[in-house]
């Protein structure tokens, strides 16, 4: 089911990318400190071009592949970062979440306020059951944002993952965190 776009904020519009936002987009997939703590690594201007003509296809929540918007803040039109819901299970109504923001525009709130949006449509509009999101314990500024918008922290697997940007560190073991929220839990804020 295709989310209805965009998802409107108090400062913020949730959008489906479009390939005219390869400069903004490329400004922070291609930062290190920004891919520390991803999968994958900084992208490059042809790496980030590629992609965004598929992600520009990502509004359907329960597709295979998810939904990925583009965060526009309103005042001056730029995508400052992303939000994804992906992995949807059809049975249990789950789904994981994820966000990168650009850092020029951290610390404002804006990363919150985007991801509220996100639950406040997986929650209200879509019948979800529970949301969840994982990320390294060494990601302060990741957990502390779940924190932050009130999700509950479930699990914190001990030295349990070797991720891409760890294999190569003398110790290459991360600890795995696990946030969550259900449907009951949502307040709607
Ligand atoms: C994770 C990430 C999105 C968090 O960004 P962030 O800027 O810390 O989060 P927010 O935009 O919600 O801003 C929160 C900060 O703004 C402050 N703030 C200012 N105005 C605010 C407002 N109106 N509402 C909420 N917070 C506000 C908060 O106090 C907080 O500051 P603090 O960190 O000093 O406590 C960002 O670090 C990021 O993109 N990292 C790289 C990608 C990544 O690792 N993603 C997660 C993978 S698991």
């Amino acid at each position: 089911m295709t989310l209805e776009l965009p998802l409107a904020t108090e400062r913020l519009d949730l959008r489906a990318f479009t390939t005219a936002d390869l400069d903004d987009v490329h400004a922070y997939r291609s930062l290190p400190e920004v891919v520390a703590y991803l999968y994958w690594g900084a992208q490059t201007r042809e790496q980030v071009e590629a992609k965004l003509a598929e992600d520009a296809t990502l509004t359907d929540l329960r597709g295979d592949k998810g939904a990925k918007l583009a965060v526009v803040e309103r005042e001056s039109g730029t995508v400052i970062g992303e939000v994804s819901v992906f992995g949807f299970s059809p049975e249990l109504r789950s789904a994981e979440i994820g966000y990168v923001f650009h850092p020029a525009h951290g610390g404002k709130g804006y990363a919150s306020e985007a991801v509220r949006a996100l639950l406040r449509a997986a929650f209200e509009d879509h019948g979800l059951h529970r949301v969840f999101a994982r990320c390294d314990f060494d990601n302060a500024a990741s957990w502390r944002l779940m924190e932050r918008i009130g999700m509950r922290r479930e699990a914190k697997f001990l030295r349990n993952e070797i991720m891409p940007y760890s294999k190569d560190r003398p110790d290459p073991w991360t600890t795995e965190l696990v946030y969550a929220l259900l449907d009951e839990e949502w307040t709607g804020s």
